[in-house]
């Protein structure tokens, strides 16, 4: 698919059957461009990436190579979870890598949250280039880039030489240069994922929350070290354990945890206790522009107070931050 503006004929893909339809023309326009040419994608588990990986194993089977990176600032059992689907329920050629050393440990002492995205950026298309460049014929980089990237990019380019799809794997290195496969290139986030479930794959991978590139990154504030990352996403576990159990998790947009890199003094088995706060986000929003704060039940906040505060090491408080957006971001960092 050349063109990258939606024809205003172009039926809202709402039904199973529109999406199987969707399904048919991409393989066939997939199968056309690529030949018996590889395909390189990075996998990140979230729902484009997902859906597009779906999609082109469906195409083109094992010529599709998926690389994914494990940052180590991934939430818990992340990537796990693209293993199980992709590896073991759907036989993709899947590339995993656990690069949690080369981030953790570049991001030692790092506390500008600047500093922080940038690093995870850098290395992310260094350790994808990495593995791109022992692959051997592979012509094609397939990307998740959805219709609002492409409106985004049009808006940057105004004015501007050339309009450019943005996406994470953008900025590769000049030796590592594809011819782009973007199949949903012409979808809203809906659409994909009405797509996603008619390729079967698992719901909560379709209707996952919005999840930040840098993972973790932006929520174990300050500088990371690797026990406050780990009781991050020990609560993290927690929190959206809680919310499934209450119906919490269809209702809000977005909840995760947050953890400051200050301590606090506290008190347990009678002895004092220091540790860090958790810090409880959850927001509703249509456009993430401006965010408002989800009232949750105060049986459903204590039960998620005590469970943290006695299964994960290392916290002593949980707080739940009430601040809209604006003034609030939604993200900490
Ligand atoms: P803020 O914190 O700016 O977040 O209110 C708005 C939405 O964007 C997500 N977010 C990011 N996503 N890379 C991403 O891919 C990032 O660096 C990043 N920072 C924030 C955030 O989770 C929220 O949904």
């Amino acid at each position: 698919m050349q063109n990258s503006i939606r024809p205003e004929t172009m039926a809202r893909i709402t039904t199973p059957e529109l999406a199987h339809a969707f399904i048919e023309e991409q393989i066939k326009e997939v199968r056309a461009q690529v030949g018996d040419k590889k395909v390189l994608l990075a996998l990140s588990g979230g729902v484009d990436s997902s859906v597009v990986a779906a999609l082109l194993i469906k195409a083109i089977g094992k010529q599709l190579v998926c690389v994914h990176v494990n940052h180590g600032l991934m939430r818990k059992n992340e990537s796990e979870n693209v293993i199980e689907v992709f590896r073991n329920q759907l036989d993709a050629n899947l590339i995993y890598v656990d690069a949690t050393d080369r981030f953790l440990d570049l991001l030692a002492g790092v506390s500008d949250p600047e500093s922080k995205r940038k690093i995870i950026g850098k290395e992310f298309i260094e350790v994808f280039a990495d593995e791109a460049r022992k692959l051997e014929g592979v012509e094609f980089l397939a990307q998740g880039t959805i219709y609002p990237d492409i409106l985004e990019s049009i808006k940057q380019a105004e004015g501007k030489k050339a309009v450019k799809s943005h996406h994470n794997v953008g900025g590769l290195p000049d030796d590592l240069q594809f011819e782009l496969v973007e199949p949903v290139k012409l979808l809203f986030k809906d659409e994909v994922r009405v797509v996603g479930e008619a390729l079967g794959l698992p719901h909560a991978m379709v209707y996952r929350q919005p999840f930040p590139g840098p993972g973790l990154g932006v929520r174990c504030l300050g500088a990371i070290t690797r026990d406050r990352l780990h009781a991050l996403r020990e609560a993290d576990a927690i929190l959206r354990e809680e919310f499934d159990n209450c119906g919490l998790a269809e209702k809000v947009w977005q909840y995760f945890i947050a953890i400051p890199d200050i301590k606090s003094v506290g008190v347990k088995d009678e002895s004092r206790y220091e540790g860090w706060p958790a810090i409880i986000r959850a927001v509703n929003t249509k456009d993430a522009m401006t965010a408002t704060i989800e009232e949750i039940p105060y049986e459903v906040l204590h039960k998620i107070v005590a469970r943290i505060t006695n299964e994960v090491e290392g916290i002593n408080r949980v707080l739940f931050d009430l601040t809209p957006k604006p003034t609030g971001t939604i993200e900490w960092e």
